[in-house]
């Protein structure tokens, strides 16, 4: 299965023995093509695709030619055209024609490439960047894909084949930044940056930087203890910071175009400024100071919270945590350090409201985390996908200027007048021959690059391209695939947890329900049900005044329960289950009537499925309908157990008459 190429295993991008039959496919002869002059690894690539093609180079046809100009375009950008006498894709560096080679091969594989055609684009997220959570004994950390690309038995362990084969993947959809180990960075994986593990590090850079992509590795910050045998990490201590320049200056002689480090420092027991009394502009700075003179850059983590909380505690709100650790830092955060804030406020529910801090610090740079990997969210069992979710927290309009205040302005760079801003995400792929487990999560990784690329994309074109580039253009096909896509998240989100209140999942590794997992716990993580209600209080005068993070019209919207929309309404407010919602339903025929056609959903996606067993190649059809089925055990599970646990709760009979267990 190892050898078979990316369409075979059915995945969005053709492989290079396959590009001349798809100029053949469009009625498109080729009687030349030529390259710009100079050299560069991204260029060498580009005319490695071309390697299968010679032999059908035909004397009469058109020219396809890569030019480079200096037309003003941003990084990445391209220009593509098409005559009767060419086909030239034109660009301001080699990238930028590897993209556009992408793009002219989608265009080829959806028969859309009419003569006349003028195309101009660029990207408009400037930092694309995805985080492996790779450990070097092979494990991944929330991996739901197989096995690590890069690490096994503690050493680097990989294919290059197959690495080529991802940078190419990654690469078609705009991706242009990696870090390749977990955030938690263990024993082993603190001596990535040391000279034991270089040489691999120098061939794996080598690989990603052919095809336009920065590599990145999370470090420990406790390494000058760790690796240098100081006995502290304390970032004013003179021997700390020569520690650290040392470190970089000899990683950058040996990779000039590294792009730095990753840090998740005070956060679930790792190591960080904290335990020295300094604050996390003071850690982060230390490291950037020491990067600068490289043009490297410092991705510091604001995932930092009580892990230890007493659940008998009620004042104490984890939501609140980041927004008070980190805003009162504006301004004080060096040029070369990019603030990396999750989504929101907990930890990649399904629903969350979006991040407080985000949009919050308009001195300091800032990027938005994201999670492909499906940690709260099927595990890549269970279908969900993820653009939808997206495309909520980009419209999202933070109020906190005048000027342009949505999510997506800030990580396009046009709500602040900061040099970085974009995106990242914890990646969902592993050595699994799909690249990620369920052969539909691709979409999930090809919706996030092409959502980078432009916000504007409406998820149903997403979702339609996906499924044409993947298995082709039979209609029925494409509607099946698409429906089932746009649909999944909201399908997940009914036989789960309800209206925002997250969690409820079993402890540690987040699959399959259990009401009560976290709820007398230390995470901090609780939905308070009892025999009148359930939810989070977080409003300003009975809660936990979470909701005061948000831009004044933001805090009015979610305190006050008139307003507060369905979905996020426990997440603000407990309710009691006879409350009525704004659908009309009170909260406890809400949960009855969600988790029933959350299994209905899974039924009918079962039963279409296997309305495409002609037009799919079999393994392809027969692992979708596997998962299906395992999707189906688990979605009836939480709806057996949600619904059961609140009839017995509130002892509110479901007004429709359904099996309720007692
Ligand atoms: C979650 C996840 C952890 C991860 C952490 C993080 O808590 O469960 O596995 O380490 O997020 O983002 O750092």
């Amino acid at each position: 299965m190892d050898q078979i190429t990316d369409k075979a295993c059915s995945c969005w991008l053709v492989s290079q023995d396959e590009i001349a039959h798809l100029f053949k496919s469009n009625a498109l002869s080729i009687s030349s093509i030529s390259f710009p002059e100079t050299e560069s690894p991204v260029l060498h690539n580009l005319k490695k695709e071309f390697c299968d093609f010679s032999p059908i180079l035909a004397g009469t046809g058109k020219a396809l030619v890569f030019r480079l100009d200096d037309e003003p375009r941003l990084n990445g950008g391209f220009t593509l055209h098409h005559d009767d006498l060419l086909i030239e894709i034109s660009a301001s560096d080699a990238t930028g024609l590897l993209y556009g080679w992408f793009y002219l091969m989608n265009r080829l594989q959806l028969h859309d490439i009419p003569c006349g055609m003028h195309v101009t684009q660029a990207p408009a997220v400037n930092i694309r960047m995805l985080n492996h959570w790779d450990n070097m004994d092979g494990t991944i950390e929330r991996g739901y894909a197989g096995r690590s690309l890069f690490f096994a038995e503690n050493k680097f362990v990989y294919h290059p084949d197959k690495i080529v084969r991802y940078a190419r993947l990654l690469a078609s959809i705009g991706i242009n930044a990696l870090t390749i180990n977990n955030v938690n960075v263990h024993q082993t994986e603190t001596r990535l940056i040391t000279q034991t593990y270089r040489h691999d590090l120098i061939s794996l850079n080598h690989i990603f930087r052919g095809w336009g992509i920065r590599l990145y590795l999370s470090v420990n910050y406790a390494s000058p203890i760790e690796l240098g045998g100081l006995n502290t990490a304390d970032p004013l201590d003179a021997e700390v910071k020569a520690w650290w320049r040392d470190c970089f200056r000899s990683l950058y002689q040996d990779i000039p175009d590294f792009g730095g480090v990753v840090v998740k420092a005070d956060s679930e027991h790792r190591p960080g400024p904290f335990t020295y009394n300094r604050t996390h502009a003071e850690g982060a700075n230390m490291l950037a100071e020491a990067l600068a003179p490289y043009g490297g850059v410092v991705f510091w983590r604001c995932f930092v919270y009580n892990c230890l909380q007493n659940w008998r505690d009620r004042q104490t709100d984890r939501a609140r945590a980041a927004y008070e650790h980190f805003s009162p830092l504006d301004g004080q955060f060096r040029q070369n350090v990019i603030l990396q804030i999750k989504n929101g406020p907990m930890d990649f529910q399904v629903r969350e409201p979006v991040s407080p801090l985000l949009n919050a610090m308009p001195a300091t740079n800032q990027v938005l985390e994201l999670q492909i990997t499906q940690e709260y969210t099927g595990q890549q069992i269970d279908l969900f996908w993820l653009v939808p979710q997206w495309k909520t927290i980009l419209a999202f309009d933070t109020q906190r200027s005048s000027g342009p205040s949505t999510i997506e302005d800030l990580v396009c760079g046009r709500a602040n007048r900061m040099p970085h801003s974009g995106v990242t995400a914890v990646v969902n792929t592993g050595d699994d021959p799909f690249w990620t487990g369920h052969v539909l999560a691709q979409a999930n990784l090809y919706g996030y690059g092409k959502l980078l690329w432009n916000p504007g994309t409406e998820a149903d074109v997403l979702a339609r391209e996906w499924s044409q580039l993947t298995f082709g253009m039979h209609p029925l096909v494409t509607r099946t695939v698409s429906d089932m896509l746009l649909t999944s998240g909201q399908t997940y989100e009914n036989y789960t947890a309800p209206l925002g209140v997250g969690w409820m999942v079993n402890p540690h590794h987040h699959y399959g329900p259990n009401i009560e997992g976290y709820e007398y716990d230390a995470w901090g993580t609780y939905h308070y049900a009892d025999r009148n209600g359930l939810g989070v209080d977080r409003t300003i005068e009975t809660g936990t005044g979470y909701v005061s993070q948000y831009s004044p019209e933001n805090c009015q919207l979610y305190n006050n329960l008139q307003r507060c929309p369905d979905e996020l309404v426990l997440f603000f407010h407990f309710l009691n289950y006879n409350h009525r919602l704004k659908n009309g339903k009170t909260v406890i025929q809400h949960i009855y009537d969600t988790h029933f056609s959350g299994v209905e959903a899974v039924d009918k996606y079962i039963e279409e499925w296997k309305g495409l067993a002609e037009f799919i190649v079999p393994e392809i059809y027969a692992h979708v309908a596997e998962r299906l089925e395992r999707q189906k055990a688990n979605a009836v599970e939480w709806c057996d157990r949600v619904n059961t646990y609140f009839y017995r709760k509130s002892g509110v009979e479901d007004n429709k008459g359904r099996k309720i267990y007692k």
